[in-house]
């Protein structure tokens, strides 16, 4: 049986744009944020604060911070490899901070310069520190279905990194598929294995469309207990470290499918449709949501 109601965490502001190679103004990024945030979201990853030579997209992660109309009960998200992010994302009044790893050693060497076992040892300083601060704590582990650079990644080596982000005491763990080559039975199998390490219910799904199985995993995952979806408006993204990695699912397309299933989201399609349109027309390019194109050509 499926939930009778899912989260959906919007992370088109951060996953979406960081690949972009045009600056996008601060400007832009806040007015996105804010048509998410009427659009009735509850959790929206806005900002990243990353070394800006890795990632100069998110360098203006601090105007935007402050720029956006926060809604009480949301939680604006934003990474943090290290203290340095930390600081940075205290500073802004981030109510989540996300430390990311990979599943991956050969990812986690690309994506953050360092091991698994590294990356771990450089968050317990953030662990703790949202901890001091009450902030939330979100894990995210990359390449949880397969790798660049690797290939085959095993359910039990996500489960190892889903033991290490608990340890530390993350609130909530991402399985994240970066380059969307998961199908559904893969997928059920690495979230009854993770399950069984950490409580189901703050286990969430990343789903890239890379191949055109992000809904079909999304539903699967649901059917093995998993209520919460990360989604980008508009389909933005990509990864710099993931090459030819499209976005992620895209938000409207989710949105769509749970309308039809009854699972509810509280979330407005109609607004959601707009922000994507908003910020597609900004970047110059169609929107990447069938759905979402869909509902904008009636
Ligand atoms: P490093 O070069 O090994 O670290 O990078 P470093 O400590 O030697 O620092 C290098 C420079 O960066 C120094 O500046 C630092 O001050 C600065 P310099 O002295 O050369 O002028 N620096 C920072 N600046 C601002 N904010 C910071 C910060 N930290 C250092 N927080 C590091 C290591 C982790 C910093 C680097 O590798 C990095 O920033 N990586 C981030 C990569 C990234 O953001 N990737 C995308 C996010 S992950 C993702 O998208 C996947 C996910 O969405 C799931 C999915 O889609 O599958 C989560
Ligand atoms: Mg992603």
């Amino acid at each position: 049986s499926l939930p009778k109601q899912v989260k959906i965490v919007e992370v088109g502001p951060r996953d979406g744009l960081q690949n972009e190679k045009e600056t996008i103004s601060a400007e832009v990024k806040i007015e996105l944020v804010d048509r998410l945030t009427k659009a009735g979201f509850v959790n929206i990853e806005a900002a990243s604060f990353v070394s800006p030579k890795w990632v100069p997209q998110m360098a203006t992660s601090t105007e935007v911070m402050a720029g956006i109309q926060r809604k009480a009960g949301v939680i604006y998200s934003a990474l943090t490899p290290n203290m340095k992010g930390f600081e940075a994302a205290l500073a802004a009044g981030a109510d989540e901070v996300v430390i990311f790893s990979s599943a991956s050693e050969a990812f986690a060497q690309k994506n953050i310069n360092c091991s698994i076992a590294e990356s771990i040892e450089r968050f317990r300083d953030v662990a703790a520190a949202a901890k001091q601060h009450r902030i939330r704590l979100r894990g995210s582990i990359s390449c949880a279905f397969g790798c660049p650079y690797q290939g085959e990644v095993t359910p039990e080596q996500v489960a190892d990194v889903v033991k290490l982000m608990r340890d530390l005491g993350c609130d909530e763990i991402d399985i994240a598929d970066t380059i969307g080559v998961g199908t559904p039975r893969h997928v059920q199998a690495v979230m009854q294995r993770v399950a069984q390490e950490f409580p189901i219910a703050q286990i969430s799904g990343h789903f890239h469309d890379t191949y055109g199985q992000a809904l079909a995993n999304i539903y699967a995952s649901m059917e093995v207990g998993v209520s919460i979806f990360h989604s980008s408006v508009a389909g933005l993204g990509g990864c710099p470290y993931a090459k030819g990695a499209t976005g992620n699912v895209a938000t409207e397309d989710v949105l769509f499918m749970m309308q039809g299933l009854g699972v509810d989201t509280c979330i407005d399609l109609n607004q959601v449709v707009d922000a994507g349109q908003f910020i597609s027309q900004h970047l110059g390019r169609k929107a990447v949501s069938r759905a979402g194109n869909a509902i904008a050509a009636k």
